[in-house]
């Protein structure tokens, strides 16, 4: 299937800094996409370029098989953008500004589709408030709402969680899951990096306008990813059975810790040994690989195979 998105090469240079450098990337339809990287990586730059908020410096996009060089405006209908600040007009409803985003986008009027979307994003109580009412949680939901109100094929929210306490996060994350359902593309930059590990389907890692990585989240999870077991023993333990020995044994004897990298050896397997050998379990804990060591990991190392 062709790209819903396709970067290439694309530079971004402000006056005292490289924002992106040279950055290829493809995005097919229907995944959740994860940009990952600290403050001041180009995450919004990236977007920015995409959506006609940033002038590029070099490099071509091409958004929904057009390259924005040959037509710049109708491909962009198809697309929408949560910002990383919140900008709306205060002296309008809630409503009101769902009604005007449909407008800029050039779409005939919807209140169906307006009802069903402060419903999903539990605004319905508010839709003839003005908008300055709204608390932080309420205006962020309310972004989410202008970014989807035209049905775009492509969304990007750019942190769109940020200072939504966690159950509202939890609902959006459905919601977001819900428009994947429905065919729409998503691409996500968060902070919260169990956002990303809840959602994505593939993961970049962006540093200094580097694309360092891009990987599916699952491989990237298992070759990056280190799942630690620790086993407390009732009895002090001197010896390890062989498949055992690439863990460690504290000098009391109490305690065995083994890190799992890149799947080999399992920690299953490593915990079978213990007990095939009879040793004294009294307790097994697991602690499962995270994205949030593996992102780290990454920019530790500044590139993909840290
Ligand atoms: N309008 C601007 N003028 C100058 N520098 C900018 C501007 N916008 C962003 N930058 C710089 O570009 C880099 C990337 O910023 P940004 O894309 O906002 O990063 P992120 O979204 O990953 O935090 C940062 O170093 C930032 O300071
Ligand atoms: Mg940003």
């Amino acid at each position: 299937m062709e790209p819903v998105l396709e970067v290439v090469g694309l530079s971004k240079n402000y006056a005292k800094q490289a924002a992106l450098e040279a950055v290829n990337l493809s995005i097919s339809p229907g995944e959740i996409f994860a940009l990952l990287g600290p403050n001041g990586a180009g995450k919004t730059t990236l977007i920015g370029a995409v959506c006609g908020l940033v002038k590029k410096t070099s490099g071509s996009i091409r958004l929904l098989g057009i390259d924005l060089e040959v037509d710049p405006i109708s491909p962009r209908r198809d697309v929408g953008l949560v910002p990383q600040e919140i900008n709306f007009d205060p002296f309008f409803t809630v409503r009101e500004s769902l009604e005007l985003q449909l407008g800029y986008f050039g779409r005939p009027a919807d209140p169906a589709r307006i009802d069903e979307l402060l419903e999903a994003l539990a605004l319905s109580t508010k839709a003839d408030q003005p908008t300055r009412a709204l608390s932080g949680g309420m205006k962020r939901r309310l972004l989410i709402a202008k970014a989807l109100v035209h049905r775009p094929r492509l969304v990007f929210l750019d942190e769109p969680t940020a200072g939504v306490d966690v159950e509202l996060r939890r609902d959006l994350w459905s919601y977001v899951r819900k428009l994947r359902a429905g065919g729409t593309t998503v691409v996500l930059t968060t902070h919260y990096l169990e956002e990303a590990e809840e959602l994505a389907d593939r993961v970049g890692i962006i540093d200094k306008g580097r694309l360092l990585l891009v990987e599916e989240k699952g491989a990237l999870m298992k070759r990056l990813g280190e799942r630690r077991l620790e086993v407390h023993f009732r009895a002090p333990v001197a010896t390890l059975p062989p498949a055992a020995a690439a863990g460690s044994l504290s000098a009391d004897g109490l305690t065995f810790v083994f890190v799992e990298r890149a799947g080999a050896p399992a920690c299953a397997d490593v915990l079978g040994a213990l007990y095939a050998a009879s040793l004294p379990v009294a307790d097994v804990n697991m602690t499962p690989a995270k994205l949030e060591d593996v992102l780290l990991r990454v920019l530790r190392s500044g590139n993909g195979s840290a």
